[in-house]
């Protein structure tokens, strides 16, 4: 394959990042689009042409999708508002407005006559009922129906898995679909409240040796479990289904599987030292377990994720180090698990996810304030106002 145009949606963040190194390092002509502005990307690769920040690099607004798609050889559809369980089980609202970039960028890949189309999609799109036992069956392809995806986030991975589907189908689009399983790894979110548990636990087991306070809070009880994939075994499997003749949704993900308690365990070896260990069962927790059935990977492509966690850890953990002593010192160190966002959802009765939403009575309880509820009156006089403004204008 000669000199591609690659776009990628995403670019400023984890794993677009690092795909956008990889089809740079192979000599191809790569745009990168972000919401975020430049300064605030993980990787800027000044080899590539990047498209930042709201007027330039919102995959929300079609025309945008259009610029960068415009003589394009292959998209990667990258970009969505999402995070670790701390963020998607807040934040359902957000989550679901990724819809709309991921279909106006169908929309305008599929105008450009794109030789391919790869959708980022999650392993969140299982069904819950099958992920409700920390000593899980491996998820095959299959268990993604009967629909019970994970709320918010799943729901739109899944409606744009098959959006895919449809395109292909029925306009000939060469879209591709990977269902990602927990990725991690170097240049990724590690404070802030959108990081995973990978980059989470290095950086509580980084601020426990740094200021001293050999302590670590564990969302959970410990023993949910989860399979980890390294960043360059993510990047490598993207290349090879987005060429490959997969139709289908596929999983890309390790199919190591490892407790929360066993990754608290890496993390304390790679810094030598031990923790006492809280356990806060109130805080997000997402289902009981989850990995990756890799027969279907494994028979299209004779190749499966295979970096092992400890190798993987050891490298991400050394990085986040590096970026967490240069902004925080033994005194400050506390302030790395601040939150900055804020919760928009709440949690939905019978949703099959949240432990809170079981003590719930009436669906209204689970709309966020403001919703279902009376409705939010207009002071009477500026009412009044108004009604006789727009009676004049008439
Ligand atoms: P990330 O948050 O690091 O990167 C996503 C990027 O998309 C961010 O930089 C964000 O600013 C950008 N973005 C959000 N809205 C945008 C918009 N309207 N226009 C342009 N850019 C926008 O996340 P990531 O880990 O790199 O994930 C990449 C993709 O892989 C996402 O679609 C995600 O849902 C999917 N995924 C990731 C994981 C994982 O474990 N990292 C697992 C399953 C699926
Ligand atoms: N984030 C985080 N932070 N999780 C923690 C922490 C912590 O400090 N401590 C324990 N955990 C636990 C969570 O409670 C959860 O049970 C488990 O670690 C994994 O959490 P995450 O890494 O945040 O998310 P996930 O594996 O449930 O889901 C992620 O992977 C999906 C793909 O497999 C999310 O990133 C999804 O967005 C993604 O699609």
């Amino acid at each position: 394959m000669g000199k591609r145009v690659i776009v990628i949606t995403g670019g400023g963040g984890f794993i677009g990042g690092h795909l956008a190194a990889k089809f740079l390092a192979a000599g191809h002509e790569v745009r990168c689009a972000d919401i975020k502005p430049l300064d605030e990307w993980y990787q800027v690769h000044r080899g590539a042409k990047n498209f930042a920040g709201a007027m330039r690099g919102d995959c929300r607004d079609f025309k945008v999708c259009r610029t960068i798609c415009r003589g394009a050889d292959e998209v990667y559809q990258l970009a969505a508002d999402m995070g670790g369980m701390g963020f998607i089980e807040n934040n359902k609202a957000l989550c679901m407005l990724s819809v709309l970039t991921n279909t106006h960028m169908i929309l305008a890949a599929q105008e450009a006559g794109v030789d391919r189309f790869f959708y980022a999609s999650s392993a969140c799109v299982y069904n819950a009922d099958k992920q409700k036992d920390p000593n899980i069956t491996a998820l095959k392809e299959a268990d993604a129906y009967p629909a019970l995806p994970e709320d918010g986030y799943g729901w739109e991975k899944l409606f744009s898995e098959r959006m895919c589907r449809h395109f292909r189908e029925d306009f000939g689009l060469h879209a591709r679909v990977a269902r990602f399983h927990n990725v991690y790894g170097p240049h990724g979110t590690w404070e802030g409240g959108r990081e995973k548990a990978p980059a989470a636990i290095c950086r509580k087991v980084i601020a426990a040796k740094v200021s001293g306070k050999h302590e670590i809070e564990i969302w959970g009880d410990g023993t949910q479990t989860r399979s980890f994939m390294f960043i360059d075994d993510c990047t490598k499997g993207i290349e090879m289904i987005t060429h490959s003749d997969i139709l289908e949704p596929i999983n890309l993900g390790s199919s190591e599987l490892v407790s929360i308690n066993q990754l608290v365990d890496i993390a304390e070896d790679i810094a030598g030292i031990k923790l006492e260990r809280h356990y806060k069962l109130d805080a997000p927790r997402g289902v009981a377990g989850r990995n990756s059935d890799n027969t279907k990977i494994n028979q299209y492509l004779n190749w499966e994720p295979n970096i092992r966690l400890r190798d993987g850890m050891e490298r991400t953990f050394n990085w986040i180090y590096e970026q967490f002593t240069a902004k925080y010192t033994a005194k400050t160190a506390h302030k790395s698990s601040v939150s900055t966002f804020t919760k928009g959802s709440h949690p939905i009765p019978g949703d099959g996810f949240n432990p809170e939403s079981k003590n719930m009575k009436t669906w209204k309880q689970g709309i966020p304030a403001g919703w279902g509820g009376a409705p939010v009156k207009a002071p009477a006089k500026t009412a009044k106002k108004s009604a006789k403004k727009a009676r004049a204008r008439r």
